[in-house]
């Protein structure tokens, strides 16, 4: 089955919003693999978002990321990678459909409350930024 990794960003966890997204999550069928909790440094930052080094917003991307604990998860289920896409919705809230987690619970497009993985190869690279064989269940 298909994987793709998800963080809860901490403006969705200084919200107490956590609990509400997980079961978003587990309410439309997908399996959680693996979850953990921790704080980000710039290092971690600059890894996950290597490809956005350099871009006009990534200062205040990596200022966002690292400013508060966030929720790390594996996702698993058919077509996980796409269909945990459309759930968060587009980066603006403002553009983001009704429904849509990021409709939902971000407020700009930097506090947008989640990220997910954009393709296989992303979430390859991403789940074992955050996770080693040992923590991930996916029998
Ligand atoms: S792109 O070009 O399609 O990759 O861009 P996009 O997916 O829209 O954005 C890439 C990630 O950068 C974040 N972002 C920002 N963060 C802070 N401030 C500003 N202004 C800003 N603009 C974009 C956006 O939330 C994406 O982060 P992730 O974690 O991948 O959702």
């Amino acid at each position: 089955m298909e994987k793709t990794l998800v963080l809860i960003k901490p403006d969705a966890f200084a919200a107490h919003h956590v609990g509400d997204i997980i079961k978003i999550y587990e309410e439309k069928g997908f399996r959680i693999a693996a979850m953990k909790m921790l704080k980000m440094d710039r290092r971690l930052a600059s890894i996950h978002y290597a490809e956005h080094i350099g871009r006009p917003y990534y200062e205040d991307l990596s200022g966002f990321m690292t400013s508060g604990p966030i929720v790390a998860m594996v996702l698993m289920g058919d077509d996980v990678i796409h269909r945990v896409r459309e759930l968060h919705g587009k980066t603006n809230p403002a553009d983001a459909a009704e429904g849509t987690i990021r409709k939902l619970y971000a407020t700009s497009g930097r506090r947008n409350a989640v990220h997910a993985s954009d393709s296989p190869e992303s979430a390859e690279r991403e789940i074992h930024i955050f996770f080693n064989e040992t923590e991930i269940y996916d029998e």
